[in-house]
């Protein structure tokens, strides 16, 4: 198996994750697989969660907090502003709360409330995953390729969903204590009855969206996930690891992709012993991830000459990956 045969046997896994540890090539190999995508005539999205989001440097362009960017035709890339959106949120619960009580002005408390609300760490994961919903569900794009944060965070990232039940939980609370505030206000604006359903619909309709999108995220039938994994010990031990728990988020894991191979042919050359000595810890490595992951591995991808930014090297890759 290869990892072009995945792509082209399976048409219908449109949402690709590339998981691993940090600095393995997860952002290269998204982006590398985005292009390559876009040459084959589909419409693809790659997108960054991650706060340190690299795509702009990757596609040497400024992507961040610009929505879906066109790098080349068919292929889009976009960069989270998890701050943006949080100053959004706030935007829209002030506006609402001022709509449903016929007020000027946000109360001071509840104001409060809302800055209080932004300063919590949840809050900026609830964006993040907010923001990818929206993106997700768009249904603009043939594929969406996730480029994932470092394991840890991925791990986070994907029981996220529990995170948002939370952050529903404080706007609940935050409702309840509205309605008192709220019933001394209707009774000086006159008004018998509150439209008290409007806040119940608005939370329905977000937990509908976060079913939907981890629905996406454990969906075998649409999701490949591709673990990144390179010839050292640590990286192999750490990945095992990892797949396990990933096992336990229900991810469909779709196989390995091995980078940062030394290419073996250096062997029979003229080469320092410093270089013979690493090709010969990478035979052992290479051998232990035959012998444990075996044909879960769909490509051995080589060290190239440079790091890998700008279209010509994202080219180079891709056809490293996929076959020229
Ligand atoms: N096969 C490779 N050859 C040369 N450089 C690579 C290769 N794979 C990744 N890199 C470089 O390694 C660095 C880390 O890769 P990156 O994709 O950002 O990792 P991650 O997203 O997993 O943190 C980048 O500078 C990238 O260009
Ligand atoms: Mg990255």
């Amino acid at each position: 198996m290869s990892l072009r045969k995945v792509f082209e046997e399976h048409p219908e896994r449109r949402y690709i994750m590339f998981g691993g540890k940090g600095g393995l090539g997860k952002t290269t190999f998204s982006a590398a697989t985005a292009f390559w995508l876009a040459q084959q005539g589909y419409r693809v999205l790659v997108f960054s969660v991650d706060p340190q989001a690299s795509l702009s440097d990757i596609f040497q362009r400024d992507i961040f907090g610009k929505g879906a960017v066109e790098i080349i035709p068919n292929l889009y890339a976009q960069e989270i502003d998890a701050d943006q959106r949080i100053k959004e949120y706030q935007d829209t619960i002030r506006a609402k709360i001022r709509e449903m009580y016929g007020l000027d002005q946000v109360p001071e408390e509840i104001e409060n409330y809302i800055q209080a609300a932004a300063a919590e760490p949840a809050m900026e994961e609830s964006a993040i995953f907010d923001a990818v919903v929206d993106i997700v569900v768009s249904q603009e794009y043939d594929y969406y390729i996730y480029d994932l944060v470092p394991l840890g965070h991925a791990l986070y990232y994907l029981s996220m969903a529990s995170v948002y039940d939370e952050w529903i939980d404080k706007i609940t609370a935050l409702r309840a204590e509205m309605e008192e505030y709220a019933q001394v206000a209707a009774i000086l604006q006159r008004k018998k009855e509150l439209e008290e359903d409007a806040i119940l619909r608005e939370l329905q309709y977000i937990k509908e969206r976060i079913n939907k999108s981890s629905s996406i995220l454990t969906d075998r039938e649409r999701t490949a996930f591709f673990f990144v994994v390179i010839p050292e010990e640590m990286a192999i031990l750490d990945t095992k690891k990892a797949a396990g728990l990933f096992a336990k988020y229900n991810v469909p894991l779709s196989g390995y992709i091995v980078n940062r191979v030394i290419p073996e042919s250096l062997a029979s050359q003229e080469i320092p012993e410093y270089l013979r000595h690493r090709l010969a810890m990478q035979k052992t490595h290479l051998a232990t991830i035959q012998r444990e992951l075996g044909d879960q591995v769909l490509a051995y991808i080589p060290e190239l000459e440079r790091d890998i930014t700008g279209l010509p090297m994202i080219e180079k890759m891709a056809n490293e990956m996929f076959g020229g």
